[in-house]
């Protein structure tokens, strides 16, 4: 169903590598809406993945541009403004790695050239893209910058090892910047702190089918999938949600809430 809730607006849509992406389910969503986009992901990622597909689905161009690399983001934005014909009013940062996590590495005992390489990737970028597009004065007034984070920010989780400590700072980031992108330039920016969701990056988490499973339980609504991170995405670009800024917002069925639910306490008490 469409609302055409982001018709004329104009955005960038980092993170889409494969059709589960979270990125790549906000694209079609977007695109329903009729909002306009350029779709950017790291050059690596793009030799193995379908954002061609995407793209052409889509309507959009495809902008190559490492995260980490300021010099492709300048790039990116000055580019994304000539194809979309003016500034931007969306942004939405999808991305995320660990390579501790990737190869097993535990949290006591980080490699830390890893560690830190999976701080520029996950968390820095996100205050790059932000400081690119505020001194290139990219966006327009009442526009709207959203990062996808997880709960893993605010409470332990052994297994997502150092990706917790980036989440947290990807949302410090969002409140820092987000005071000065709102007071200079009436841009709000958000991370939505989305339920655990099987992707790439997801699924590379230790014990992945455990907590995808335990979180459903625990949810009075369910886990929320991917497709519903990206409704929720298009209510925070579009124009219904102008003065929500600042904030770690939770897609998460209701999981952070919950202590314990009846579903859980059943496997320990055996009354299914
Ligand atoms: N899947 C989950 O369980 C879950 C839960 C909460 C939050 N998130 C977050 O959602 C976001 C999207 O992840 P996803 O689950 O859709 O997985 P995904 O693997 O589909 O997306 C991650 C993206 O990050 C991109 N990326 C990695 N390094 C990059 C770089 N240097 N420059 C530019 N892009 C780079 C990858 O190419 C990929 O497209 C991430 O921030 C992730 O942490 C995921």
């Amino acid at each position: 169903m469409s609302y055409n809730l982001l018709k004329g607006k104009k955005g960038i849509i980092f993170g889409a590598l494969d059709s589960n992406s979270i990125a790549w389910k906000t694209a079609e969503r977007v695109h329903e809406e009729g909002g306009q986009f350029v779709l950017t992901n790291a050059p690596v990622a793009m030799r193995m993945g379908q954002i061609n597909e995407l793209a052409e689905k889509t309507g959009s161009q495809i902008i190559p541009a490492d995260a980490t690399s300021v010099e492709d983001l300048q790039n990116l934005v000055e580019k994304s403004m000539e194809i979309l014909g003016g500034k931007i009013d969306f942004v939405l940062h999808s991305i995320g790695m660990s390579i501790n996590v990737r190869k097993g590495k535990h949290y006591t005992d980080q490699n830390y050239e890893w560690t830190q390489k999976g701080t520029d990737v996950s968390a820095m970028s996100f205050h790059k893209v932000m400081q690119t597009l505020y001194k290139a004065d990219a966006m327009n007034e009442w526009g709207s910058i959203v990062a996808l984070s997880y709960m893993a920010a605010q409470r332990v989780f052994p297994d997502y090892n150092d990706m917790a400590d980036n989440k947290a700072y990807l949302e410090s980031i969002a409140r820092s910047f987000g005071y000065f992108f709102g007071r200079d330039k009436k841009v709000r920016v958000n991370t939505i702190s989305q339920s655990p969701t099987p992707t790439t990056a997801g699924s590379g988490v230790k014990g992945f089918d455990g907590f995808i499973a335990y979180a459903d339980k625990m949810s009075p609504l369910g886990n929320a999938t991917a497709l519903d991170c990206a409704n929720y995405t298009v209510s925070l670009f579009s124009d219904l949600t102008k003065r929500v800024t600042l904030q770690n917002l939770y897609n998460d069925g209701g999981f952070s809430n919950m202590g314990v639910s009846d579903a859980v306490m059943a496997t320990f008490t055996g009354e299914e």
